[in-house]
């Protein structure tokens, strides 16, 4: 008799249900926010349908829907009124992400929890991530680590419950650890950027977060979308410093990453669902060449399954009430 093993058999729909290997939860989802000073009332993304930027004064009610939605983190990034060369505005206590960061605390408490982007990009008026020489048009990277560890102490005077470093400089991890740990924050966990490829695909969210760069473009510190073994190593090193929490970022277009990344450390890992990724689907969407809610958590799901524990995604609060 043929066929003698009969892979349909478990694929009625309640045998599916049981014998189904990955489960996408809403406890798995971070959602990204823009949080800009310059503005008073929420501001369209026009390349992000559905995004908004918002004032520091609306944060909290925005991530009050979150939290209602059962979403358990939001990652903040600031767009301040005013930049210089070395993103001064990234780490006073009253800059835009410390305000922000403050007034959802105040209004959550513990049912949120708040994780800051950490990097200079959207503070410095070149829009690199660190402080540049001009001559040599290069991004320098021991003068932007200390820098980087004030940064990461102001977000957790201001209440946040952990920091993402996103920059891509050599030995930024273990330059925020020992800042945060000589100002008393050693209980603050990190959540490296640890494998953040230069990728076309946060297109939209330079638009979003105004981070755009003035020259160059970021190759020099971000990774060359042809390597996996060197994925392995900044992870290895981002570990041995000190991260608590490793993220690759895309996700889509980078799921062997991913995958091998879990497979190999068994760390918590992260996976940015990027602008890009998000809005490519709305368009097709929009378009009606793709149906949103079920491409969305496909891609999602997807994501999990290639070893992600956690999302950050412009989907979060749609797949949150998708799941409900
Ligand atoms: C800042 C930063 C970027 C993103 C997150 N943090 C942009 C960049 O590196 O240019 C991209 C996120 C997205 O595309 O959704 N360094």
């Amino acid at each position: 008799m043929f066929p003698q093993v009969r892979m349909r058999r478990l694929r009625s729909a309640n045998i599916q249900r049981m014998v189904c290997e990955t489960t996408l939860s809403t406890d798995d989802i971070i959602y990204p926010m823009f949080i800009d000073e310059n503005i008073s009332t929420p501001q369209k993304i026009p390349s992000m349908p559905g995004i908004y930027r918002l004032p520091p004064s609306q944060a909290a009610s925005d991530a009050k829907e979150a939290s209602d939605l059962g979403i358990p983190a939001v990652i903040l990034f600031g767009i301040p009124e005013k930049k210089d060369e070395k993103g001064s505005s990234a780490c006073g206590d009253d800059d835009v992400v410390q305000k922000a960061a403050r007034e959802i605390k105040n209004e959550l408490g513990k049912d949120m929890a708040i994780i800051t982007d950490v990097c200079l990009c959207e503070y410095t008026t070149h829009g690199h991530c660190g402080v540049v020489n001009y001559e040599s048009e290069e991004v320098l990277n021991d003068p932007t680590l200390d820098i980087l560890g004030q940064v990461a102490v102001s977000h957790a005077k201001a209440g946040a419950d952990m920091v993402a470093p996103s920059g891509m400089m050599d030995g930024m991890i273990k330059a925020i650890r020992s800042s945060l740990d000589s100002n008393n924050y050693s209980n603050i966990p990190i959540m490296s950027y640890a494998a953040k490829y230069s990728s076309t695909f946060y297109g939209p969210f330079r638009d979003a977060a105004d981070s755009g760069y003035s020259f160059g473009d970021r190759s020099g510190y971000q990774m060359n979308p042809a390597n996996s073994n060197e994925a392995l190593r900044e992870v290895e090193l981002d570990i041995k410093e000190g991260a608590d929490i490793v993220m690759v970022k895309p996700a889509l277009p980078y799921l062997d990453i991913l995958y091998r990344i879990k497979d190999t450390f068994k760390i918590p890992t992260a996976a940015y669902n990027v602008s890009g990724e998000y809005s490519m689907l709305k368009a097709a969407a929009q378009n009606g060449w793709l149906d949103e809610r079920s491409v969305m958590y496909e891609s999602l799901l997807s994501i999990k399954r290639a070893g992600a524990d956690m999302i950050i995604t412009y989907f979060a609060k749609d797949i949150a009430r998708l799941l409900k």
